[in-house]
């Protein structure tokens, strides 16, 4: 079979995506949707009693952070993304086993991890109870939700069986409602119901029955082949950019790099010197909205024309939907179908990221964290 028709076999593409992760992905909409029931059946309780000694009053917050990693780190900062123009108290995204020091009772602290056994989650969860912040942890289940309950904290437990990548509407959709339960932000109801029907319309017009040359997904996934792929960003599309690129790595298992404007301006153009054996290995894939403000459109133009010639190609995706949700979701959607795509046309599983997996299992028994965190558990309980 040529290159060019394995995107367009079906037998083929059963055969590489052995757990079926693109009809999953082509399913994101409907993943959207069971994701808010879960969020809006969620009951914010007004206190949490975690020992004698330590109690916690849920009220309106003055800060929030969001602590999760890879693919539940990532929840939260579309979330921050999202709100950049109307959240009326700083948001903040953790990726490591400690809260900054400003964390305490005025924060909200959203302690994400979808498998509920990354030591990192579970570390700054007890972080979070130690400094008194309005704690809710989610997942699937896992040590996180077992440690929430023994603290009695409240948590939301989300659909199971998912890779976390997979599972984003889970990971973002209950942040996105506790933060309008604790009235920070209103009348999302309307964006959620475009961005739903946004997905789905690019689900149908991408699947896997549509033709290469009809195909705008494919079409990505071709070009961007035996290439490194660099995806520029922008503003609320810098979550995106980060997400697209993080997909490549772990669906397609190939490097790739992301960048923003406009800090790109002011470092990353000034690699494009190097020799063109080098930058002919990059395809660029912009980020494109047709509201984009006119000072980044001028520069996204002067970097085509001043740097990216030496690209091998300069790939556009623009962003569809009204709101700025439908609008970021849109692009993040393509780009994962992209990832699929692209995994299953290079000849490789989608699924699973052997190398992650590893890592955790080599620091668990090397390290034991999450036996040492239990313990601080019962110390937290006395
Ligand atoms: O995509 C992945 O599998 C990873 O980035 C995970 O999300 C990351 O390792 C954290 O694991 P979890 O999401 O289960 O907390």
């Amino acid at each position: 079979m040529k290159d060019s028709e394995k995107l367009d076999n079906s037998g083929y593409i059963k055969g590489i995506d052995k757990s079926d992760m693109l009809n999953l992905c082509l399913c994101t909409h409907q993943l959207c949707k069971e994701a808010i029931t879960i969020g809006r059946s969620f009951r914010l309780p007004q206190k949490a009693q975690v020992s004698k000694k330590l109690n916690i009053t849920y009220k309106k917050p003055k800060n929030i952070i969001i602590a999760g990693m890879g693919g539940s780190g990532i929840g939260g900062d579309l979330l921050h993304d999202w709100l950049l123009n109307r959240m009326p108290v700083p948001v903040e995204v953790c990726r490591d086993y400690h809260l900054p020091a400003y964390a305490g009772e005025e924060t909200l602290a959203l302690i994400v991890s979808y498998s509920g056994e990354t030591e990192e989650a579970l570390s700054t969860l007890l972080d979070a109870v130690e400094h008194g912040c309005m704690t809710i942890a989610i997942a699937s289940g896992g040590t996180l939700i077992s440690f929430a309950q023994k603290l009695h904290l409240p948590h939301i437990v989300v659909r199971s069986g998912l890779q976390p990548r997979v599972a984003v509407p889970f990971l973002f959709f209950p942040l996105a409602i506790i933060v309008e339960k604790m009235g920070l932000i209103s009348s999302v109801e309307e964006e959620f119901t475009e961005t739903m029907e946004v997905l789905e319309g690019l689900a149908f017009e991408n699947a896997a029955h549509v033709p290469l040359e009809r195909n705008f997904v494919k079409k990505m996934a071709w070009e961007l082949r035996s290439t490194i792929p660099v995806v520029y960003g922008f503003r609320e599309y810098r979550a995106v950019a980060v997400r697209f690129k993080s997909e490549l790595n772990e669906n397609s298992k190939i490097p790739a790099k992301w960048e923003s404007f406009p800090e790109l301006n002011h470092n990353d153009v000034v690699g494009w010197e190097a020799s063109i054996k080098l930058t002919k290995e990059l395809t660029i894939v912009l980020i494109r909205d047709s509201n984009e403000p006119p000072e980044i459109r001028n520069r996204i133009e002067a970097t085509k024309k001043l740097s990216l010639i030496k690209a091998r190609k300069v790939l556009e995706v623009q962003a569809r939907g009204k709101s700025a949700l439908a609008r970021m979701f849109s692009v993040l959607f393509l780009g994962d179908l992209t990832s699929i795509y692209l995994a299953i046309l290079i000849g490789v599983d989608p699924a699973p990221v052997k190398i992650i997996t590893a890592m955790k299992k080599e620091m668990q028994q090397n390290y034991n964290v999450v036996g040492k965190l239990a313990d601080k558990v019962e110390t937290l309980l006395r």
